[in-house]
This record gives structure tokens, C-alpha cells and sequence, in this order.
């Protein structure tokens, strides 16, 4: 997608110098800086602090932290210890270990000498697969959008979403806004409501800059504002990103989805999750009891960043010094509150039925 009129993945390689270019996703929306990646270790503390998120960009970095690895020690040793690594990085998206799998799967049956070379390309097809699963998400859900805009006649749609789970989420399009920008491209007019996302304010941040870079039209709102909003009509659709969706149907995504799943449901509002297959975990039924919810810094509730009116980004204290807090980066919205499930391959129920017939391959591995 563009930025100032020029085409930006969130990250480019070059395999010749042994780096990787990430965009630094902690210093936007005020500035924009391309931080290089020049060793596993650094690919590690990239994903860890942030500089990239997003399940499906998180899976992407740790492809390529394999291949800078491989440049560094290429014995069994070297790739088992990146490998332990790079998952230890962030817990709860299932796309980084679906990524550092199948990096590990060709690494190990290739001789060391050939393993630096195989996994830059690994990489890049990881890579390019994940735009090509993006597009398609945004196909299949702009015609779920475009349904709804016929439905209400042409009258602007009104769309929620939470968290960033956008091009910067991914490598390029996003998954819940591939298909806004689909659907804006095909003429439908919209506009996107936009959860500000505590703590770390994806939303008002990254979804933000994003939006305005493709001239969606959008409000930012507080992350309590959305029940409000959807029992006065003013939402039509809930579009969200996933970091791990069970073989049940069961969401888990950024902490404060689930409220608003609920608030759809209470309002019969339709509620759609978009997610690449590589976010699918064959492995689990229940998502509540199951899945890995990462705890990051109390530091992150406790305090906030943003502009000065000087320009500086500044960071500044919410809480008295006296103050406990916790903070759960993500929760589960059980299938029964999601309407469907937009993947590469369509739209699906959110029932192990209606996934394991759209993946029977891969459900039965
Ligand atoms: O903590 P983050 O910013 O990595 O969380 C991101 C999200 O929760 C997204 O909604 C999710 O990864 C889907 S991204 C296409």
C-alpha cells in the first residue's frame, strides 16, 4: 500500500547484504523510519518490542530471523537455537510458529552449506504468499461488504474495527482491511469506525495512518464507544483481524474484541473475523481454555506516548505511582458471536465443519 504516494511493503530483504527492512511501527503514526535488521537476535527483539506486530507479519519476520540466522550458524545446533528463539518472542499468534515450522521442515533436510540459501528463499515465498492470501481476503470480504451496501440501498456503510489488522499487520493489503479497500476501490462508500485499541492504540495509531493514506473516511472513537454506537444503528458491519482462530471458530484477537462481538450480537450487527489459513491452529477446539494470552508490560496501561505540540513524541504517566496494573494483550471471542470467517478461500462459517471443509488438507495434518 502507499505512503505519500509511494508503494511500501512493511518489509523488504536483501539478501545479498544479509538484511531485512522493516518499517519501525513503534515511532508511527508521527514518524516514519525504516529500521534494519542485520541478525537473528535483532529479527527477535524486533518482533518482541513491536518494531513489527501483526500475527502475519509476525510470522513473515520470523521466516526471514531464520534466514539471517542461517548467515550467522548454520549447524543443527544454530538452526534448533533460533528456531527456540524466535518463538519465544510473542505467544499468542499461531503465524509464527506455522512460519518457523515450515522454515525448520526445509532447513533440517537441507545440508548446512545449502541452509542460508534456502531459507531466504523460504522467506520470500512465505512472504509473497502472504500478500496473495490478503488480496484474496479483500476480494472475498468486499463482496461481503458490497452485499450490505446493496442492502441499505447505496447509503454510506458503517464499519467497526479494532486494533490495527491492516497492511502494517501483514506484509501488504491486511486482513480486516483488505476488504475496505477493496470495496472503497470498487465505489462502495463507506466509512470505518475505529476503536482506538488501549493499550497500545493500534487503532488510533496505525489503522489510523493507514486509513487516511488510502483516503478512507474514518472517526476514531474510544474503545468503550462502540456498544453505544451499534445500538443507534450507526454500525452495519464488525470487521477484526485474528492472531490464533481454533478449528472450532473460536477468535482469539487484540484484548477488547470480544467486548465488541458481544455488542454485535446483542444488536444483530453481522461480525466477521478476516484471517489468513496460516492463522488457523488445527491443534485446538477451545479457544478460552487453550490458547496462549501474552501479558506484556504493566508499563504500557501505566503510561502513554504521543506528539508534543513541539513535535517530540513524548511519553507520559496515567496512573498514580502507587498504582497495580495488568495488562492481557488479547482475548477469545467464542464462534458462537462470530457470523463468518473470511479467509483466501472465502467466507465460512465459523463451525469446525464449515473450516474443515474449506481445508481439508491442512485440517487433517
Ligand atoms: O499486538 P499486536 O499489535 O501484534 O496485535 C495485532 C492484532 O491483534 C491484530 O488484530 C491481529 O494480529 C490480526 S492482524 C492481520
Amino acid at each position: 500500500m502507499k505512503i505519500d504516494g509511494k508503494h511500501y511493503r512493511t518489509l523488504w530483504p536483501d539478501e545479498a547484504a544479509g538484511i531485512v527492512h522493516v518499517i519501525d511501527q513503534t515511532r508511527l503514526p508521527h514518524r516514519f523510519e525504516i529500521c534494519v535488521l542485520r541478525g537473528c537476535a535483532e529479527a527477535e527483539s524486533a518482533i518482541a518490542d513491536m518494531i513489527v506486530r501483526g500475527a502475519p507479519l509476525i510470522g513473515v519476520t520470523g521466516a526471514y530471523g531464520m534466514a539471517l540466522a542461517m548467515g550467522e550458524d548454520a549447524s543443527d545446533l544454530g538452526l534448533q537455537g533460533a528456531y527456540a528463539r524466535l518463538l519465544a518472542t510473542r505467544p499468542t499468534a499461531s503465524n509464527l510458529k506455522w512460519a518457523l515450522d515450515r522454515q525448520f521442515a526445509v532447513l533440517r533436510a537441507a545440508a548446512p552449506a545449502e541452509r542460508r540459501a534456502r531459507a531466504w528463499a523460504e522467506a520470500a515465498a512465505i512472504a509473497e504468499e502472504d500478500v496473495a492470501m490478503c488480496e484474496a481476503i479483500g476480494a472475498h470480504g468486499a463482496a461481503v461488504i458490497g452485499d450490505l451496501a446493496a442492502r441499505k440501498g447505496g447509503a454510506r456503510l458503517n464499519i467497526l474495527t479494532h486494533c490495527n489488522a491492516g497492511w502494517l499487520a501483514t506484509v501488504d493489503w491486511g486482513t480486516a482491511l483488505a476488504p475496505i479497500y477493496k470495496a472503497v476501490r470498487a465505489g462502495v462508500d463507506l466509512h470505518v469506525w475505529v476503536d482506538e485499541t488501549r493499550p497500545r492504540n493500534q487503532g488510533a495509531s496505525l489503522t489510523a495512518f493507514e486509513l487516511a493514506g488510502e483516503g478512507v473516511p474514518f472517526s476514531v472513537i474510544a474503545d468503550n464507544a462502540g456498544g453505544h454506537l451499534m445500538q443507534h444503528g450507526l454500525v452495519d458491519l464488525c470487521i477484526v483481524g485474528s492472531d490464533r482462530t481454533t478449528r472450532t471458530g473460536d477468535v482469539c484477537n487484540k484484548i477488547g474484541t470480544y467486548l465488541k462481538a458481544l455488542a454485535a450480537h446483542d444488536n444483530r450487527v453481522p461480525f466477521y473475523a478476516a484471517l489468513p489459513s496460516s492463522t488457523l491452529d488445527w491443534s485446538m477446539r477451545d479457544g478460552v481454555r487453550e490458547i496462549p494470552i501474552e501479558e506484556r508490560s504493566a508499563r504500557e496501561v501505566t503510561h502513554i506516548a504521543g506528539r508534543a505540540s513541539d513535535g517530540a513524541t513524548v511519553e507520559v504517566q496515567l496512573t498514580p505511582d502507587a498504582a497495580n496494573a495488568r495488562n492481557f494483550a488479547f482475548d477469545v471471542t467464542p464462534a458462537r458471536y462470530v457470523t463468518g470467517i473470511i479467509t483466501e478461500r472465502g467466507v465460512h462459517g465459523a463451525s469446525e465443519a464449515a473450516l474443515v471443509a474449506a481445508f481439508p488438507a491442512e485440517s487433517a495434518r
